[in-house]
């Protein structure tokens, strides 16, 4: 037995994070025990003990200690677990380190004003050193970005620090172990801080002007903590003696890249100004350790050269992500080179149109000399690059780099179906692309911003990939520090820049449903009562909008079913009536606003807010349905909500639904809403094969056309390309939208089966409930969460063998219910409630799993596929048959069924059996 995957607030030794709580979580493996019968965390700091919990019924995927943290100091925790087969062991020690807290700074805010000089300032400052040194933390905050080095060497290995948050509200310390560098620097080391433009001065969002929205001037603000080994200590400090001289890059921003001119003479070192008393104090009081995670270079990618008509040169990565790239240049001096990128080769050249007025580029003036050359203070998203002006080039020289934040991967799933294999890694693409520092829209075009209403939708399908808590937990501080300014109306946009003010529904509806799911997905319930205050003020914002009687809420604008296909053209809020969705989406964040208190014990909350969702569903009740529970909103999108959010009557909206799609030849029509909803619901009516049917569609409007098409992340619309790859508009037309990727959120929970039980959240316990289908062959999925490792796994042995196999980790259980089985088939496996171990069973499905359809199948059957019902309607005219008559098969009806006054002859029936065989499943084409 051993113990694995300690954490501290998710992070694993964690410095310098913020703590304002702190949460412990560990993973017991490879013993012979089912659970811990007791626990025990020992946390110490320079080996006197802080906190003991002494033998205990401890929660391993969450244990919170009220420990008294002192400012830069590191504490070391173990974790002993006694099993119920009697083993004992302990962990070995990891540790968290806290940062700056609320001690006071010492430095002072150095400024340089933006409108001297475009050349970015270089702040630097000459640390003499005492003696030999024994531990050195460098902690810094400066805007817009910095890359801070010693000795010419970069500190640590983040990019894009301090990272984009709400700057008005509140403002993130980095804290990094120097300890190494200064101690090769020995007697004296050059301290310096390069500065970009970034999220805070640099041109970004919606302002035509070339400005930032929160800053003009660059700022910074650091501590250099030296620990000598004769026990002293030494602080170097921002401040008097700093110097400011002129680096080489002229200009940056997030969207439209870097230039960089090697040919521009050195500036001599001035003094460097202080920030005014009265801003400084301001931005201190702003200052607080991280919430961020690290953005860190992952992925690189080698390069092609792509063949184009005009000559240029023209690279192709392979897959679109979002980052950076490191060129090798050796030019003559003087010579200039502009790089731009981006996602589309169209009419066979390099194409961007689609990033609008973000011009995703890198130009550079050469010095002569060479140079390995890397854009720091910005970032693209893109697949495809041209360069201009070089004189020589080999694909080899360029490389391409992905940034994301650093979150801990989790989640693996993989099917005998190789589009649909791909389909999940352009989804987990979409995700980290777009999960730099903020949960972004997209990548590449001038938006780039944490639009809730995406993240709203995606953060199950994240939840699912990886362990997005601590990304999560940034995120939806950034919402509730931008709502707080509007007495807890949730942004459209957190951090909000200029679209300051209150979201729709869906949107703001963000600031309850990624809490709670975050905490559903991980058993840590610190993010819910961080967030609480903010779940609450949303709702009870809705409610003081909607004015009682008057019911405003739904008359608000409303960004409905987002790009939804079934509205009419340039009508971007879909066919669905927008005020029934905002209507259940409120329900629905007013339910988990009670679910939440009930988890914080605030017991007078949960009736307060189980009586508000009580208000809105009577509302919506009143408002939308007939009495038999018929809704009066006929769209897919409506049907699935009322299925999946439990409105009306199930088997209308199950009868009804079948009809929108069949109606509409079996395809969606869904937005950024419906589509989340549209497979589940299918499953939950009962009709999973429907929804196999939406997941393989290779046509329009459907997830495989994008891959057949090239697509290597996911696109913002059905119809980004033609069915000849070309855009289609270049208005709003990304391909790394990660919204319609919640499909495979889809693919863990329903058709692996694999879903968190809110009775036992963070997978402590939960719900295995496979569908299989003939045409995906096998299914195999991994979720690895605080509680460990969950496997579930199918295979279509033959037409009518099924093998299920199924790990549960230490300390959990499931809840089985197995596909197409019987008692015996229970039985084999164990049961319905199942522990830790693992599992396999194979037994004969109580219906075959391959569907061939034949004139033996009952014609209710026949007609309900719009496959089927054609070949059926060309041989016949099944119209007139008695409802009494749907059970019968057609074989037995054939002399019943006229075709004028004849009857359908045996030739006919012969020819019509063929057919329908014809239209036998196929399993896939990879691997069977
Ligand atoms: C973004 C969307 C966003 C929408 C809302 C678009 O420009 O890219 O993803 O949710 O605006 O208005």
């Amino acid at each position: 037995m051993n113990i694995t995957r300690m954490r501290v607030n998710h992070l694993e030794n964690p410095l310098g994070f913020r703590f304002s709580t702190t949460t412990f979580s560990w993973v017991v493996e490879a013993g012979r025990g089912t659970c811990a019968t007791a626990s025990r965390l020992v946390v110490t700091c320079d080996g006197a003990t802080v906190a003991d919990t002494g033998w205990a019924d401890l929660d391993s995927l969450a244990t919170q200690l009220d420990l008294p943290l002192a400012p830069r100091t590191r504490y070391a925790w173990t974790v002993s677990v006694r099993s119920d087969a009697d083993e004992l062991t302990t962990s070995p020690e990891a540790w968290f380190e806290t940062g700056k807290m609320d001690e006071p700074w010492e430095a002072q805010w150095l400024s340089c004003a933006g409108a001297d000089s475009p050349r970015h300032p270089v702040f630097s400052c000459d640390v003499a050193l005492s003696a030999p040194v024994a531990q050195a933390r460098l902690y810094a905050c400066g805007l817009g970005l910095y890359d801070a080095s010693i000795d010419g060497q970069r500190v640590g290995d983040e990019y894009l620090a301090p990272g984009t948050n709400a700057y008005d509200q509140w403002l993130q310390v980095q804290a990094y172990d120097v300890t190494e560098q200064l101690r090769a620097a020995r007697a004296h080391a050059t301290l310096s801080f390069l500065m970009g433009n970034g999220w805070w001065k640099g041109r970004f969002g919606f302002i035509p002007e070339d400005r930032g929205f929160y800053g003009s001037d660059w700022r910074l603000i650091a501590e250099l903590h030296v620990s000598y080994a004769d026990g002293s200590h030494e602080v170097f400090a921002t401040g008097e003696g700093w110097t400011l001289t002129r680096s080489n890059i002229v200009a940056s921003n997030i969207y439209d890249g870097m230039q960089v001119d090697d040919l521009l003479a050195p500036v001599e070192p001035q003094p460097a100004q202080l920030l005014d008393a009265a801003q400084a104090q301001a931005a201190t009081a702003k200052l607080g350790d991280r919430l961020s995670l690290p953005v860190r270079a992952h992925e690189t990618f080698s390069s092609t050269l792509v063949p184009v008509p005009s000559g240029a040169t023209v690279l192709d990565l392979g897959q679109e992500f979002a980052g950076t790239f490191r060129l090798r240049v050796h030019e003559p001096a003087g010579t200039t080179l502009r790089v731009r990128l981006g996602e589309l080769i169209q009419d066979g050249e390099f194409y961007n149109d689609n990033l609008r007025s973000a011009k995703q580029e890198f130009v550079y003036v050469s010095d002569g000399e060479p140079h390995l050359l890397e854009p720091r203070f910005t970032y693209y998203g893109y697949r495809y690059v041209q360069i201009d002006g070089l004189t020589s080039f080999d694909p080899s020289d360029f490389e391409g780099v992905a940034l994301y934040s650093s979150f801990e991967e989790a989640g693996a799933l993989t099917t005998g179906h190789a589009l649909v294999n791909r389909l999940v890694e352009n989804t987990r693409w979409g995700m980290k692309s777009n999960f730099v520092d903020t949960p972004t829209d997209c990548p590449q075009r001038d938006e780039r911003m944490g639009w809730t209403g995406d993240a709203q939708v995606f953060a199950p399908t994240a939840l699912y990939l990886a362990d997005q808590l601590p990304f999560y937990r940034k995120f939806a501080h950034d919402m509730a520090a931008e709502a707080a300014k509007y007495d807890g109306a949730a942004p459209l946009v957190a951090p909000a820049f200029m679209l300051q003010g209150p979201a729709c529904a869906v949107w703001g509806d963000a600031t309850c449903f990624i809490p709670w799911q975050s905490y559903l997905f991980s058993g840590d319930a610190s993010v819910l009562a961080e967030h609480y205050h903010a779940m609450k003020g949303w709702v009870d914002y809705v409610e003081r909008t909607d004015e009682g009687e008057r019911h405003l809420w739904g008359g608000l604008h409303q960004l409905g079913d987002w790009l939804a296909l079934d509205a009419p053209e340039n009508d971007r809020t879909g066919a669905t009536d927008p005020d029934f969705i905002a209507y259940l989406y409120w329900w629905r964040s007013a339910c988990e606003v009670a679910a939440a208190a009930r988890v914080l014990g605030f017991d007078d909350d949960v009736q307060a807010y189980e009586a508000m969702a009580g208000r809105v569903a009577d509302y919506i009740r009143a408002e939308y349905f007939s009495p038999n529970g018929r809704c009066a909103v006929t769209t897919q999108t409506a049907y699935a909500l009322c299925l999946a959010f439990g409105f009306g009557d199930p088997a209308f909206s199950a009868f009804a639904l079948d009809r929108a799609l069949a109606r509409n030849g079996n395809k969606l029509v869904t937005g950024f809403v419906g589509t989340n909803f549209l497979p589940r619901a299918l499953c939950e009516a009962g009709m999973p094969s429907k929804a196999y049917d939406l997941l393989l569609f290779e046509g329009y409007p459907g997830w495989l056309r994008e891959i057949k098409l090239g697509a290597t992340t996911v696109w913002e619309r059905w119809n980004s390309l033609d069915d000849d790859g070309r855009i289609t508009g270049i208005g709003m037309n990304s391909m790394n939208h990660y919204s319609y990727g919640s499909i495979t959120e889809w693919l863990f929970a329903y058709a692996a089966g694999l879903r968190p039980s809110a009775d036992a959240p963070g997978f402590r316990k939960a719900l295995v409930a496979p569908l299989p289908s003939w045409r995906l062959g096998h299914l195999s999925c991994e979720r690895t969460s605080s509680a460990g490792t969950w496997r579930v796994a199918w295979r279509c042995v033959d037409e009518t063998h099924l093998r299920v196999e199924l790990t549960v980790p230490f300390g959990c259980e499931a809840q089985v219910t197995l596909p197409l089985a019987d008692e015996a088939a229970y039985e084999a496996l164990g049961g319905r409630e199942l522990g830790a171990g693992s599992y396999a069973v194979e037994y004969e499905t109580t219906a075959p799993l391959r569907r061939v359809p034949s004139v033996d199948w009952p014609i209710g059957d026949l007609l309900a596929a719009p496959d089927t019902d054609a070949v059926v309607r060309a041989h016949c005219k099944p119209d007139w048959i008695a409802p009494d008559e749907a059970g019968l098969t057609l074989r037995e009806l054939s002399h019943k069924l006229a075709r004028g006054s004849r009857p359908m002859s045996a030739e006919a029936l012969d020819a019509c059996d063929w057919e329908l065989r014809a239209l036998a499943e196929q399993g896939p084409d990879a691997e069977r």
